[in-house]
């Protein structure tokens, strides 16, 4: 398995309901603005969308201030950043980071260059607590652009969560600016920031170079939805990747989402109320973990944690055995079997989990 949310194989298939720590959705679930419209999918189902999606443009263009014909409208991220990948001939990926960078550049035959994320040793005090700390080599990524025509990189970044420092990446953004580059941020995950500081998004209108990716599916809980968007002032990039689109790609469900969700204040501000109350006590519950040799800080939902004395593949299956199903991380490039990635769900769910985790200590 390349990605999290596998509550199939050992799990539903078999008839059995498992936690799932290795998908990070929130834990809020599908926004109630949502169902309460989904008759008006219903009803639309019998006719084709509107094949400019005006609606669906004008709630986007509300909710990220930015002019209607910046956005592109995709299947998920995944499309996103499948089709402005084959866009480019070279590309550099900021690594460990969504396996599917990887993939898509590999598929385009694009060459390509990493930059790895850089442990900050010295170690962070933050919130009374001491943890890991991995965060983008700025200079490496300057300097590995002068030969790719592009970078990708999250932020927050999967499977760490840690996010651009604005006042360091701003040189990489004049370069590329002045250099014809572009700069391909993936923001699926911003909205757990709990801050729109950290969003580029705003910056797209001074940045030709920029373009931001952002989805519906997982701060709005809808990955069976499959909504996401690119936005940028890059009008020829735009229209390069809507002629790589199939027509109707986006369904009357997700058009409903998109049009109720984004305007649902109080879901917005309960989740992001909610993430900035129980990250740090799920980091300091884990942080007390014999097991558990490292927490990563993250502005995200979710934590990379490095273990010691136990590997990925041994705590996956003990952690299945209690009905839980945790996130190896081996799979991003380079991580090996000592990390893990979870979640951070509801307190309770969290609070299962640590009793999980304390009881495989013995
Ligand atoms: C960083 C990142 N970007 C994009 C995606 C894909 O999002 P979507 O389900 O909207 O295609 C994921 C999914 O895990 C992800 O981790």
């Amino acid at each position: 398995m390349i990605h999290g949310g596998d509550i199939y194989t050992n799990g539903l298939l078999e008839g059995r309901e498992l936690i799932d720590y290795s998908s990070n959705i929130n834990p809020l679930g599908i926004p109630k603005s949502f169902t309460d419209n989904i008759s008006f999918a219903v009803d639309a189902l019998t006719r084709y969308p509107d094949i400019q999606y005006r609606n669906v443009l004008k709630a986007l263009g509300k909710y990220s201030s930015c002019p209607e014909e910046y956005f592109v409208l995709g299947n998920g991220a995944a499309e996103i950043i499948d089709l402005v990948i084959s866009c480019l001939r070279s590309v550099l990926i900021v690594v460990p980071s969504f396996v599917e960078y990887e993939i898509d550049a590999k598929k385009w035959a694009c060459n390509i260059e990493y930059s790895f994320l850089k442990e900050n040793f010295n170690g962070t005090v933050l919130l009374k607590h001491k943890y890991g700390q991995l965060s983008y080599d700025y200079d490496d990524i300057l300097n590995k652009l002068r030969s790719v025509e592009g970078v990708i990189l999250a932020n927050p970044n999967n499977p760490n969560g840690n996010i651009i420092d604005k006042a360091k990446f701003k040189k990489i953004l004049d370069y590329c600016e002045s250099n014809n580059k572009i700069i391909i941020i993936d923001e699926a995950f911003i909205e757990f920031t709990g801050d729109d500081f950290h969003s580029f998004a705003q910056s797209v209108k001074t940045y030709k170079c920029l373009f931001v990716i952002r989805a519906l599916t997982k701060f709005f809980a809808m990955p069976g939805i499959r909504f996401g968007y690119g936005v940028s002032s890059d009008a020829k990039l735009i229209k390069k990747i809507k002629d790589k689109q199939n027509p109707w790609n986006i369904n009357c469900f997700a058009e409903v989402a998109v049009i109720n969700v984004l305007k649902d204040v109080e879901y917005i501000e309960k989740s992001k109320q909610w993430i900035r109350d129980e990250r740090p006590i799920f980091l300091k519950a884990l942080n007390s973990i014999s097991f558990i040799d490292k927490v990563f800080l993250t502005y995200g939902n979710f934590v990379l944690c490095k273990l010691k004395e136990v590997d990925a593949d041994e705590l996956y299956k003990l952690c299945l055995d209690q009905g839980f199903v945790i996130r190896k991380a081996d799979n991003f490039r380079g991580l090996d079997k000592q990390f893990i990635r979870l979640a951070i769900k509801d307190d309770v769910r969290n609070e299962k989990l640590i009793v999980c985790l304390k009881k495989l200590e013995l």
